[in-house]
């Protein structure tokens, strides 16, 4: 806004100038290029306020008559203003500064409409807020997020259009009785990711390579260990997914992957969102640099075995490709083609849903364990959560101390909070397209506790063409949503983590179970429906695995927080700034610890 104010300030000024001007001085060539530069810039500012004016009206109608109509009409979402065509609301949507746009959104405009629209590089997109309506989409199997994809293979990955049409096959014809590429991708997931034993089988690995690698860490017990836990917990959980999904061969070529791959997934949104070359430069050479790593190892394995990929229903994991989810995926780049480059771009994507999303995500579940165990934060007669995390931890080891992983994941106070954790910290845009007009129901503007609606359903309108997007912050915090269920629980921007559970563990009465009712629709870390995360299972093991592993091996002792500097401070570690969408969020800042292998 500042930057506004400043050039109107800047415009008026040149042209009040302009007019003191005698005439013989006006005509000189550098005067009249400014001359003509301002009544440009002044019409244009001119143009865009208008343009600004006009929308807000529009949305003020729109929001009028969302209160009004009550004969069962579908309505256009009320658009939320903008000053600039095609840009639209780009500006203040690609803010990075985290959860801005929805912010400074509902400090004017009612969420209880359940819908907006806003237009983002000259694209209409429909806003959905309502549980309702968001229920419905994740639900509906005939809408897709193909453009989406794309996006992402092309503008994230830098695969050409060419190649990611033969790998998607979006657009060419099927032949009778054979299925589209895309959905052959899809079943690769549901049969090597997210079936039970497949699951087990990766997180045995997991664990295994885990504690491999933290049994020479702090052996020495005279000596002052101190940490700095997301840099350690980084390294640690990096290296046991890629090993244990990708195998260890290509840590031995890529020695610097992990380096890569952070500095990567840093920037990785600005080229999804198809920002202009000069401003992802560094995007697209960090890229780059990850990408060619890659192309090194498939390039040494395929020196060593061709393209005879290992099978994906021999051995559970083998070291060239690991685990048979990979295999499998690697025998599809195969017979469609996909060169050595497209496959480690792919590869990288791959990557991206391993560890973008469950490292910092049990890396804000053990802050929130070891900040619970300090001394100055235990209150009289009340137990911490450390205290009853480390009881169900050890309910789920065997007699010769193992874990029991399907104990572990049942636990309720460790489920609860972790997806306390995701609903707070995950921050996605599900994304569909739509292919045919629609009206979609918002559900009754019904804030009763008892939800009997109070007011006919209000639908909205999509046209085909336009897109669909269902942000989870909005959901993730509706306080109509989360505190009309529990009103005693605290706010839904705080962390609680007991939140999901049916009574508080402090209530020593009943035995409190896990539970997620009340929140569908409301509540979709691994967003939803066709398009739904196929690592979500796996993810859930991952996490409760390392915590359960890491707590079970160490004992830590909190020394101070440190910003993004590294600097200490006082404050617990908030969200690093990044574009929309980036799924679970990275912290600001990390804890600082001292370190003791337990006996
Ligand atoms: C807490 C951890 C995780 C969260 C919150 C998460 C979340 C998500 C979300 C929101 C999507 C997009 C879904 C949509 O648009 O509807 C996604 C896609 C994906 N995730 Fe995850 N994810 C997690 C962990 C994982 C893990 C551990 C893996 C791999 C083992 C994985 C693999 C993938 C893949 C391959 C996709 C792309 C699917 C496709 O486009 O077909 N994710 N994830
Ligand atoms: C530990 O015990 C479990 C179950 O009792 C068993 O499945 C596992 O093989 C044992 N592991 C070791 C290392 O002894
Ligand atoms: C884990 O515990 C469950 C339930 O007690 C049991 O059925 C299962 O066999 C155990 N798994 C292992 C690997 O010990
Ligand atoms: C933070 O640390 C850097 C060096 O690591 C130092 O230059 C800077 O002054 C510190 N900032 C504060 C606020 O202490």
């Amino acid at each position: 806004m500042s930057t506004v104010y400043a050039s109107v300030v800047a415009l008026v000024a040149v042209r009040a100038t302009l007019a003191f001007l005698p005439a013989h001085i006006l005509s000189s060539p550098p005067i009249a290029v400014l001359n003509a530069l301002s009544t440009i810039v002044g019409c244009a500012l001119i143009l865009s306020a208008a343009l600004y004016l006009f929308n807000t009206l529009r949305c003020k109608i729109g929001l009028r008559n969302f209160g009004k109509r009550r004969d069962g009409k579908a309505l256009q979402p009320p658009p939320i203003p903008y000053a600039i065509p095609w840009i639209g609301n780009s500006p203040s949507f690609l803010s990075t500064k985290p959860h801005h746009f929805w912010s400074t959104l509902f400090e004017w405009y009612p969420r209880a409409v359940g819908a907006c629209s806003i237009v983002l590089g000259g694209r209409m997109a429909n806003v959905l807020f309502s549980p309702v309506a968001i229920q419905h989409v994740i639900q509906d199997r005939t809408l897709g997020r193909e453009e989406f994809n794309i996006d992402v293979v092309v503008n994230g990955l830098g695969i050409s259009k060419e190649e990611c049409e033969r790998f998607y096959g979006y657009n060419t014809p099927v032949k009778e009785g054979e299925h589209p590429p895309h959905h052959e991708q899809d079943k690769i997931n549901v049969d090597y990711l997210l079936k039970a034993e497949k699951v087990n089988e990766l997180t045995a690995e997991f664990i295994k390579i885990l504690k491999e690698r933290i049994s020479d860490q702090f052996t020495d017990r005279s000596a002052n260990h101190e940490i700095e836990l997301y840099k350690w917990l980084r390294t640690l959980m990096f290296d046991a997914s890629t090993i244990s999904l990708l195998g260890s061969k290509v840590l031995e070529v890529c020695p610097d992957l992990e380096h890569l791959f952070f500095q990567f997934d840093q920037d990785m949104l600005s080229l999804f969102f198809g920002l202009p070359g000069w401003l992802v430069s560094k995007a697209v050479s960090n890229r780059e640099k990850a990408v060619s790593q890659l192309a090194n190892w498939h390039k040494v394995v395929r020196d060593q075995i061709g393209t005879k990929v290992p099978d994906p229903n021999g051995m559970s994991w083998e070291p060239l490709y690991g685990s048979r989810v990979n295999r499998a995926r690697q025998i599809f780049y195969e017979k469609r083609g996909v060169s050595i480059r497209g496959r480690a771009a792919l590869d990288l994507g791959m990557i991206f849903g391993i560890s973008s999303n469950a490292i910092p995500a049990t890396n804000w579940l053990l802050m929130y364990v070891l900040e619970s165990a300090r001394p100055e934060r235990q209150k009289p007669g009340e137990r911490s959560l450390y205290s009853f995390i480390m009881d169900e931890i050890k309910a789920s080891q065997n007699e010769n101390g193992t874990l029991n992983i399907s104990i572990l994941i049942n636990q309720p106070i460790l489920l609860s909070a972790l997806h306390e954790v995701l609903r707070l910290y995950v921050d996605v845009l599900v994304g569909r397209t739509i292919t045919q007009d629609m009206a979609l129901a918002l559900g009754a503007h019904s804030t009763s506790k008892s939800g009997a609606p109070s007011e006919p359903t209000q639908s909205i309108q999509l046209n085909s063409g336009t897109l669909l997007m269902v942000p989870s912050y909005p959901a993730h915090t509706n306080p109509d949503v989360w505190q009309s269920v529990y009103p005693h629980h605290p706010q839904p921007d705080v962390f609680y983590p007991y939140r999901f559970l049916t009574s508080s563990p402090h209530d020593t009465t009943t035995k409190p179970v896990f539970s997620t009712a009340h929140t569908t629709g409301s509540y979709f870390p691994f967003g939803g429906g066709k398009t739904m995360c196929p690592g979500r299972n796996f993810a859930k093991q991952e996490i409760l695995g390392a915590l359960a592993v890491v707590l079970l091996t160490f004992e830590f002792e909190f020394i101070g927080y440190v910003d993004a500097k590294g600097n200490t401070t006082d404050k617990f570690p908030g969200l690093r700034d990044t574009l929309p969408g980036s799924a679970v969020m990275a912290a600001s800042g990390d804890f600082k610890l001292k370190v003791k292998r337990r006996d």
